[in-house]
């Protein structure tokens, strides 16, 4: 089949596209890279020893998104293009109903006029809200907390309605639980600015040593140890599951909204203590108070994906945080990631440079530093001495900031 994959370089996408890859299918990327890198695309490129058309562009760019499906027919679509942050989506809603509402209206318009009838929508557990009566299946009421819920939930509906309208078509929406992982050969990974959902990238910045204690939001919740409980699920497993509600949709006519997660609950302390054993490091972590939005457990049913798709998850979450630890400490883990950094000591006027130092991924021991600041070049940030805090350098281009680096530290 012929796939177009909207928001392929990102996170899941990427992961999904590696698979679709694997099988064989033809697939063109659409995506404007918001939260995402095109390099992403080349290392999936080597990794399937396959090429691809890329479409640099946002879905809202109708012109633009008919070009792409002019020239390249697909048949089906993989619609991961959105933004993903709950918290971001409290401060800006309307930036989340226009890139995921109004985005998703675009493509499904052009797929239509090209006649391109089957999707796979990336949509989430968020549409539940509480989970009152656990576990949650499909048929759970759908009461969403917060914009970017809503946005899915306002999505789902939209796309049936397509579904129902227009015979010929078919969609799953796939509702993930908790993605978290990487794939195993340690070159794609979760990798956006966006900040991301999931509570494992913050454990592992802790565990580096990146930041100092990880904050459990509430610990007098009604589960295992009062510690909100999640259903996670492998990157890898879910990208298959993609696989597997393509193979349905592509059969078939109609709209079904699958779950798609382990059908376990893990705690906060749980996934703190994978995520020790998995890194070899010690998490220090604080009980505060809880946050607003925050349910206190959300696992899927899993019985309606094993029926239809025939998928079940594999992978447990030693594995899932052994493969985020090695993403995220790797040599690709991009902007986000855990590389080794190199530190500038400079004076207070940022006039000249005073020392350099290779950190590892340990934290900075900003305490130990003489004098002036330090500047991180890798990622472009102003370490101040007292108080401990981070912040965008001003005044320095990378280019001088690259220089003084060399300068001062040849290789
Ligand atoms: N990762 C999760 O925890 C999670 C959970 C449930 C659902 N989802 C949904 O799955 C999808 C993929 O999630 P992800 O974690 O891979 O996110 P991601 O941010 O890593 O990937 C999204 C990709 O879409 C691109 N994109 C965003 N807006 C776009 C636009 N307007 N036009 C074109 N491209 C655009 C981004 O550049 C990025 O490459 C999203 O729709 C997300 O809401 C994610």
């Amino acid at each position: 089949m012929k796939i177009m994959v909207t928001g392929g370089a990102g996170y899941v996408g990427s992961h999904a596209l590696l698979k679709l890859l694997g099988a064989n299918h033809e697939v063109a990327v659409f995506d404007n890279f918001s939260n995402s890198s095109p390099d992403v695309l080349e290392r999936v490129r080597k990794l399937a020893g396959a090429n691809f058309r890329i479409y640099r562009g946002d879905i809202r760019n109708t012109a633009y998104l008919e070009q792409s499906f002019a020239e390249f027919q697909p048949d089906a679509v993989m619609h991961f293009a959105g933004l993903k942050s709950i918290g971001a989506s409290n401060d800006q809603p309307l930036d989340y109903y226009s890139q995921n509402v109004t985005g998703s209206i675009e493509v499904l318009k052009v797929m239509q006029r090209h006649d391109c009838r089957h999707m796979v929508f990336s949509s989430s557990a968020t549409v539940y809200g509480e989970c009152g009566d656990l576990p949650c299946d499909e048929n759970h009421s759908l009461q969403p907390t917060n914009p970017y819920g809503r946005t899915k939930y306002f999505v789902e509906e939209i796309i049936r309605d397509w579904t129902t309208s227009w015979r010929d078509a078919s969609a799953v929406l796939l509702r993930y639980f908790n993605p978290v992982g990487a794939d195993p050969s340690g070159q794609i990974g979760e990798d956006g600015t966006d900040t991301p959902n999931n509570l494992t990238p913050h454990i592992a910045r802790v565990a580096a040593g990146l930041s100092d204690r990880l904050n459990i939001y509430g610990g007098d919740y009604d589960t295992i140890d009062g510690t909100g409980e999640r259903d996670y699920i492998h990157v890898d497993d879910l990208a298959q599951a993609h696989l597997a509600a393509l193979d349905y949709a592509g059969q078939r006519t109609g709209c079904e909204a699958i779950n798609i997660g382990t059908g376990l609950g893990t705690s906060v302390l749980e996934m703190i203590a994978a995520m020790e054993q998995a890194s070899g490091r010690h998490v220090p972590y604080v009980v505060v108070p809880r946050r607003s939005g925050d349910v206190a457990r959300s696992v899927a049913t899993v019985d309606k994906a094993e029926r239809l798709l025939n998928w079940t998850a594999k992978q447990g979450i030693s594995n899932m945080c052994k493969t985020a630890w090695d993403w995220q400490t790797g040599q690709h883990a991009g902007k986000r990631g855990l590389k080794p950094q190199r530190l500038i000591v400079c004076d207070e006027r940022k006039s000249a440079i005073l020392e350099t130092r290779t950190l590892g991924i340990e934290k900075p021991r900003t305490s130990s530093l003489t004098a002036g600041n330090a500047i991180n070049v890798d990622v472009l940030c102003q370490v101040s001495v007292k108080p401990k805090r981070t912040s965008v350098i001003e005044g320095w281009h990378p280019r001088v900031l690259q220089r003084h680096a060399q300068q001062a530290h040849p290789d």
